[in-house]
Order: C-alpha cells, then sequence, then structure tokens
C-alpha cells in the first residue's frame, strides 16, 4: 500500500524587484520555517504588462500564467515592502490581473498571510492595512494574527539567507506556525 502525502502549495508574491530585495529575502527565510510539505512558489510579476482592461476580451498569455499560478495554490503568501506609505504598484498590477476578468478573480476564497519588512520604523504597517482592505474586497482569508512589522537591521540575515537573530527567528517560527495551522484548518 502506499501512503499518499499531501503537500500544501503557496503561491508567493513579493512587492519588489529589486534583485536584492530584502521581502524576497525574508519570503525566503519564511521558507525554511515552513514545513516539509509546504511548497513556496515564488510567482513571477516582473513581466506582466500594466493591467488594462481592454485585455479582458483576449487575456495575454502571461496574465492567464499569473491565474493559473493562483488558482493553482492551496494558499497565498504576500511579502511586500512599503512604498510611500502603500504597496508598491507592482504587487497591486498582479494583484488586479489575477482578479479579472469580471467573475473570475483567481483569489476567491483562498487562505493567505501578509508579512513585510522595511527599513522604516513602522516596518509596512500602513501598507500592510491596504493590502488588507484590497484581499478582503478579493474574498481572500488574510490571516489576522500575528502581525508582523518588520524592520531590516543589520544582520537580519545570515549567509544560508536563514534568520540569523534567535528572537527574530522564533518570533517567525511562531508567525509561520500559525499560518500552517490557518491554512490547513488546523
Ligand atoms: C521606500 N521606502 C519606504 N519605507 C517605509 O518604511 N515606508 C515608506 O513609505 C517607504 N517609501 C518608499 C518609497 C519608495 C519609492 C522606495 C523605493 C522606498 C524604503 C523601503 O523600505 C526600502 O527601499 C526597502 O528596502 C524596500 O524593500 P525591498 O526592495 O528591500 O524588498
Amino acid at each position: 500500500m502506499t501512503t499518499k502525502v499531501m503537500t500544501t502549495k503557496v503561491a508567493v508574491l513579493v512587492g519588489s524587484l529589486r534583485k536584492d530585495s530584502y521581502n524576497r529575502r525574508l519570503a525566503q527565510a519564511l521558507e525554511k520555517l515552513a514545513p516539509d510539505d509546504f511548497k513556496f512558489n515564488f510567482i513571477q510579476i516582473d513581466d506582466l504588462p500594466l493591467y488594462n482592461q481592454d485585455f479582458d476580451s483576449d487575456y495575454p498569455a502571461v496574465y492567464t500564467r499569473l491565474k493559473q499560478d493562483i488558482e493553482a495554490a492551496d494558499a497565498v503568501l504576500l511579502v511586500t515592502p512599503e512604498y510611500n506609505r502603500s504597496f508598491p504598484g507592482v504587487i497591486k498590477n498582479a494583484v488586479d490581473i489575477a482578479s479579472r476578468p469580471w467573475g473570475t478573480n483567481s483569489f476567491a476564497g483562498k487562505p493567505a498571510g501578509l508579512i513585510g519588512i522595511s527599513i522604516g520604523a513602522i516596518g509596512t504597517a500602513v501598507a500592510q492595512q491596504h493590502m488588507r482592505t484590497v484581499l478582503s474586497y478579493l474574498d481572500v482569508r488574510t490571516m489576522n494574527s500575528p502581525e508582523a512589522y518588520l524592520t531590516n537591521s543589520e544582520g537580519m540575515f545570515d549567509a544560508d539567507g536563514a534568520i540569523a537573530d534567535a528572537n527574530m527567528r522564533q518570533f517567525l517560527q511562531g508567525w509561520m506556525d500559525n499560518f500552517v495551522a490557518w491554512v490547513t484548518d488546523k
């Protein structure tokens, strides 16, 4: 008899296109804190043309790819910086594309986690509140607690990309454990 191992597929949206993005590194560090049966899929968003409603009648292939990536996932993890007290346009563009054409919202009903890191003292708090409003409208079940508003500090990540500080690692492990429970209804 073979035992089927269930995996939980997590679509990861990172709100920064920067090569050395702290948010991408945070997402990668979170992957290390997730259980083995959680599979992270880092979703490509840097090749998506700006959303244009004229495209709705003939959705571009890259838009359809994004929608399929989201629909194939059991959960969504959004890791975003704060730009000018909101989230960056690149991630809004991706969210808008996956939410359309009207009636085909790829996010509907998905459980999600939202987290971010910035160099500012309030650690993406405002960006996350704005994103919560958007996700709520899109019928996404975003985890409410714990919140995580992180400020990048020197030595945040070790040479392997893991969280270097033991206290921060413990906090983020707790965040991940809650996310796992939220997503798997445990
Ligand atoms: C920022 N940054 C920033 N930080 C913050 O805490 N609140 C803010 O409102 C802003 N606004 C802002 C606007 C723009 C256009 C840029 C480029 C930057 C700084 C931001 O936290 C920093 O650049 C992070 O490093 C961005 O995240 P990534 O790219 O490292 O993931």
